[in-house]
């Protein structure tokens, strides 16, 4: 695997790779690799010849009183399991590469219908961080697919839109949700869950579980659902964020004749802040 930290030098490979007609696959992440991120690179290796990664901690996505400077960095280990799945390419910048006039004069990308909902009320000013990263990333590697998973389901349907707003020649490729045995999403931040909340951290999931089957078994009344779902959430011990049955393309609040429904939730443990969802087909 090359590894290169600046954008001259993995711009360079590329060109090379596509002269020879390859199709190059991307897959942006922030370091702290689990098998997630590596099902991702398998994903992208299915649809293109030269897998390129990205690690990058976007100081731009994170909020003021976040976690971006306890966000685990595992360069090392990382490169370790990219290498284990043959990942041909890793592209790692410094801050400097990404934002060399500063972060407040850096031209925004911004996806304004859906970028203030669900994970983007508690959280200002987040997904403005991600699309401007990832349109940046995008210009760097000018992949042919990138893959992004279902777990920040919000963030991908906003890449989704913005590809689609901004003629965007990439195609974007959903990755499953990869879950621990007892259904936890995995994710960089559940190092931060405590010993003691582990047991339960699935109880987002649970609740998501059990929304959708009332929901299968005809339950129109979703905001009743959301808030028992909460209400499970607050019995286990933790403080939900939010939870909510929304149109899957618009992520606006579901509405009785919807066909694809996607149930999204939040909740805060102790350390960390997790999300989670499932989407269905009714
Ligand atoms: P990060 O949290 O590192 O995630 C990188 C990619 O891995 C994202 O597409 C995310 O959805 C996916 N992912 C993480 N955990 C997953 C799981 N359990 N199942 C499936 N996919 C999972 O998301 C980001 O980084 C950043 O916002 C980024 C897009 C890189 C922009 O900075």
């Amino acid at each position: 695997m090359q590894v290169f930290h600046q954008i001259k030098s993995v711009r360079e490979a590329l060109q090379q790779a596509k002269n020879e007609g390859k199709k190059v696959g991307f897959v942006p992440t922030m370091g702290n690799l689990h098998n997630a991120h590596l099902a991702l690179v398998k994903t992208a290796q299915n649809y293109a010849d030269i897998v390129v990664c990205s690690i990058f901690v976007n100081r731009l996505q994170f909020g003021l009183n976040e976690d971006w400077d306890k966000y685990p960095r595992t360069l090392e280990n990382d490169i370790q399991k990219l290498k284990s799945v043959g990942c041909h390419i890793l592209f790692c910048p410094e801050e400097q590469e990404i934002y060399p006039n500063g972060m407040d004069a850096q031209t925004r990308v911004i996806v304004p219908s859906m970028a203030d909902v669900l994970c983007g009320a508690s959280r200002p000013g987040h997904f403005e961080g991600v699309t401007t990263v990832v349109s940046k990333l995008f210009h760097i590697v000018q992949p042919n697919i990138a893959v992004f998973g279902l777990k920040d389901f919000q963030q991908l349907a906003i890449i989704r839109r913005m590809t689609e707003d901004l003629c965007i020649p990439v195609e974007v490729i959903a990755g499953d949700i990869v879950r621990e045995d007892d259904g936890l999403a995995m994710s960089s931040r559940n190092t931060f869950i405590t010993a003691k909340e582990r047991p339960k951290a699935n109880q987002l999931h649970l609740s998501l579980k059990w929304v959708c089957e009332q929901i299968n078994q005809g339950e129109k009344d979703f905001q009743l659902l959301e808030n028992e779902a909460k209400a499970q959430i607050s019995a286990a011990g933790f403080r939900p964020d939010y939870f909510n049955v929304c149109n899957s393309k618009t992520l606006a609040p579901a509405a009785n004749d919807d066909k694809y429904i996607t149930v999204l939730g939040a909740m805060y443990t102790q350390g960390a802040r997790l999300i989670d969802n499932i989407s269905l087909e009714l």
